[in-house]
């Protein structure tokens, strides 16, 4: 009986090791400690041994091995299913980008960028500007007086506290020549509104780049030279300008600077109102009344302005038919700029 004890013990550690899942495992249990298993056919045996308590210590010994090592053998296998479900499990890793879908810059800011490096490069500094701005220096300072004709080109969103969305960026003029004085030189894009129709043209928030260059003997071939070179940079081509005189009650004497239209190559086109032109930067000279204002000693300095239209630029650089697409906040035709 001792012997066959033994041998079960044996041919029990032998299964054991063959044993390697969840199912195998109580298999073995239940051909070991089943009601019809080897430790049952033992107690049965038991009643006709000689070495009756020997034995039955050693069937004791031999279930209770048995149990122990098949529940050690279960949680070994359960914790081992675990461990390789985490390793498998992808690790998280906070230096890895959560989506592969990178966003672009707008047109207009990549156009502005551009335009910033060269009045840089050429001394000016960019400054910053509200789009909240009051009557006084949107109109009032740069010469336009309540109830002047001149206003009514720039009819804009009024807030009810007598404020309003600023028409064009000249409103930081005065703000820029107090803040600084003479010598000047400074850029500031920034966003417009004005209450316009909207069509392939006219927007009613739109982008302008202001500069402004005051200093001893600044005249108007100045202008013309800081003009020139820049649309020159910005383009890479040899563009074609025109200069008209035009008005504005801050400039004397005024100008409208054209550019031939990149779009239609000159032969007319609706972004160009079919005249083959594109109003691109109305400039001038400073008006002394506007200097003064600004604190500017107008025996000594003279400068000049330009209020560059950058979303005409932008539409004009990369081929924009349609000034609402700059708006329009889809993806189709903003993702385009993504390799730049
Ligand atoms: N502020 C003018 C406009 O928006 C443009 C301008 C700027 C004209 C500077 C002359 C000098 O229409």
């Amino acid at each position: 009986m001792q012997k066959k004890i033994e041998e079960l013990k044996l041919s029990f550690k032998a299964s054991l090791a063959e044993a390697t899942s969840a199912e195998a495992l109580e298999a073995l249990r239940v051909e070991y400690l089943g009601k019809k298993g080897h430790v049952s056919a033992l107690m049965q045996e038991l009643r006709f041994a000689e070495d009756k308590k020997t034995a039955g210590q050693l069937i004791n010994t031999l279930k209770t091995e048995v149990e122990e090592a098949i529940s050690e053998a279960t949680e070994a296998l359960r914790k081992a299913e675990i461990e390789a479900k985490v390793r498998g499990a992808k690790k998280y890793n906070p230096t890895l980008r959560t989506s592969e879908e990178l966003g672009s810059y707008h047109p207009i800011t990549l156009a502005a960028r551009e335009v910033e490096e060269v009045f840089i490069s050429m001394g000016f500094t960019i400054e910053n500007y509200s789009e909240i701005v009051d009557d006084y220096h949107c109109f009032e300072a740069l010469n336009i007086p309540k109830h002047h004709p001149a206003r009514d080109m720039q009819d804009t969103y009024y807030l009810d506290n007598g404020q309003l969305l600023k028409t064009h960026t000249s409103a930081a003029q005065n703000y820029i020549m107090k803040k600084y004085g003479a010598p000047l030189r400074a850029i500031f894009p920034g966003r417009c509104f004005r209450n316009e129709s909207i069509d392939a043209c006219h927007e009613n928030t739109f982008f302008q780049l202001e500069g402004m260059m005051i200093d001893e003997n600044i005249s108007i071939s100045n202008l013309i030279y800081f003009m020139k070179t820049m649309l020159s940079e910005v383009f890479k081509r040899d563009v074609k300008v025109r200069l008209r005189p035009g008005f504005f009650p801050f400039v004397e004497p005024g100008f409208e600077l054209d550019i031939n239209c990149a779009i239609c190559g000159g032969e007319g086109c609706p972004s160009c109102k079919n005249s083959g032109w594109l109003e691109l930067c109305p400039c001038g000279m400073i008006h002394p009344n506007v200097l003064k204002e600004g604190g500017i000693d107008t025996e000594k300095y003279t400068g000049f302005a330009f209020g560059l239209g950058l979303t005409r630029l932008a539409m004009m650089k990369y081929g924009v038919k349609d000034i609402r697409d700059f708006n329009s906040g889809s993806l189709k035709a903003l993702s385009q700029f993504k390799s730049n």
